[in-house]
């Protein structure tokens, strides 16, 4: 076993017999001592270090004990003082305590009284030490995490950057061939076979699909970077609604299925984001369409009393697929896809998650009851109205 070094122990007494008998008497109690009788000899010998505790006199000439102990902290703060003092200056000693010292011992003393406090001295040494150790990990490991945070901030950044320009510039040439599509569709360059129209009408709907596909992208770099800003206006959600069915009606339609409203007739009214709540709405009930076969989807409007006021509800229920509870549980997450594999075909698994995140920034959120075969009804809930 290798042995502990031994504490090393500065002595200061102007009196020197005395220092010297105490360096010898702690020399055979398992210290290592160096004395000095003058507090300027010994700051000199603290500044090479390597120094546990400073037992230095109160009274000296020249530098007294409180200037020598507050030239030794000054050197090194985890250094350990003890002041020596007569009987009559007690409250001097209580001065070098307010001044750094760790402990006094009074004069004359007995070893077996100066052994104890020595040793409690150096077990706060010894706690300082490994608390400084412990700061100095704490700091390298809270710049390396800062590092890495800058590193990931710059990334994300970049990645922010390059998510908003690239869906600028993919939207831009989108928009010309949507364009151009819409024109020659409505006979503007001529008269079109049913081919044609038939062709035509396929770009439209791929052009139309991928520049939702990037609209989601997009959102989803905003709401990750927390840069999804909303614009609450007064909405009338009968009215919202009505847009939402008017845009999927072919859709539905070309699967066989109904696609009905069921709202109150006094008007419901709020104040919220209107393409946002529309792009919720228009991702459940495209959803509501895609997953189910037979039957239909209804989007419901309803109002009622939340925790802290009035709640709007709009449900979009369907009689499709239904999904199971272990489903229930993942479908938010981005890029989320559940279900069997041959419906996944032309998404990404964005919408819910979008819609969650959307209604959550709302102040609201998304429910969902489900059951396998027997349907489905996702529930937006917003604050707000009645
Ligand atoms: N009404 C529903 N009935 C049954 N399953 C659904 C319904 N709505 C969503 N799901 C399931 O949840 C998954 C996630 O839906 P989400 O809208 O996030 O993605 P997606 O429709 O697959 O793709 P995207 O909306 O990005 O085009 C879907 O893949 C589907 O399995
Ligand atoms: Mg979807």
């Amino acid at each position: 076993m290798q042995a502990l070094p031994l504490p090393k122990v500065l002595v200061v007494d102007d009196e020197r017999a005395q220092m010297n008998a105490l360096c010898d008497t702690l020399g055979d109690h398992g210290f290592q001592t160096l004395g000095f009788s003058a507090g300027g000899q010994a700051l000199e010998a603290l500044k090479a270090g390597g120094f546990d505790l400073l037992l230095a006199d109160l009274m000296m000439p020249e530098m007294d004990g409180i200037a020598l102990l507050q030239a030794a902290l000054a050197l090194d703060a985890n250094l350990v003082c003890i002041i020596m003092t007569g009987n009559g200056t007690i409250a001097t000693a209580v001065e070098a305590m307010q001044v750094g010292a760790l402990d006094y011992i009074l004069k004359p003393f007995k070893l077996s009284a100066v052994l104890p406090v020595l040793n409690r001295a150096l077990a706060v040494r010894k706690l300082r030490l490994d608390n400084a150790k412990l700061q100095q990990r704490v700091q390298a490991h809270t710049e390396e995490l800062e590092a890495a945070n800058a590193e990931l901030e710059r990334a994300h950044r970049s990645k922010d950057h390059f998510m908003a320009t690239m869906s600028h510039e993919l939207r831009t040439p989108l928009n010309a061939v949507l364009g151009y599509a819409d024109m020659l569709l409505l006979g503007l360059g001529g008269t079109l076979t049913a081919e044609q129209q038939k062709h035509l009408g396929v770009i439209k709907a791929s052009g139309e699909h991928m520049l939702s596909l990037i609209n989601d992208l997009l959102d989803l770099a905003r709401i990750e970077s927390g840069r999804m800003e909303l614009n609450p206006e007064p909405v009338v959600c009968q009215a919202l609604v009505d847009d939402v069915i008017a845009s999927l009606q072919v859709l539905a339609a070309a699967k066989g299925l109904s696609l009905d409203g069921r709202m109150p007739a006094t008007e419901v009214c709020l104040y919220t984001d209107r393409r946002a709540l529309f792009q919720i709405l228009v991702n459940l009930a495209n959803n509501a369409i895609k997953y189910t076969d037979a039957g239909g989807v209804a989007i419901e409007l309803s109002q009622g009393a939340g925790e802290t006021g009035p709640l709007t509800r709009i449900s979009v229920v369907d009689t499709g697929v239904g999904i199971t509870r272990e489903d229930q549980a993942k479908l938010f997450a981005a890029f989320a896809q559940v279900g069997k594999r041959d419906r996944r075909t032309e998404s990404t698994g964005l919408g819910l998650y979008l819609s969650a995140e959307l209604a959550n920034l709302m102040g609201g959120r998304i429910t969902l009851d489900s059951e396998p075969g027997r349907g489905s009804t996702f529930t937006v809930s917003l604050p707000g109205a009645a």
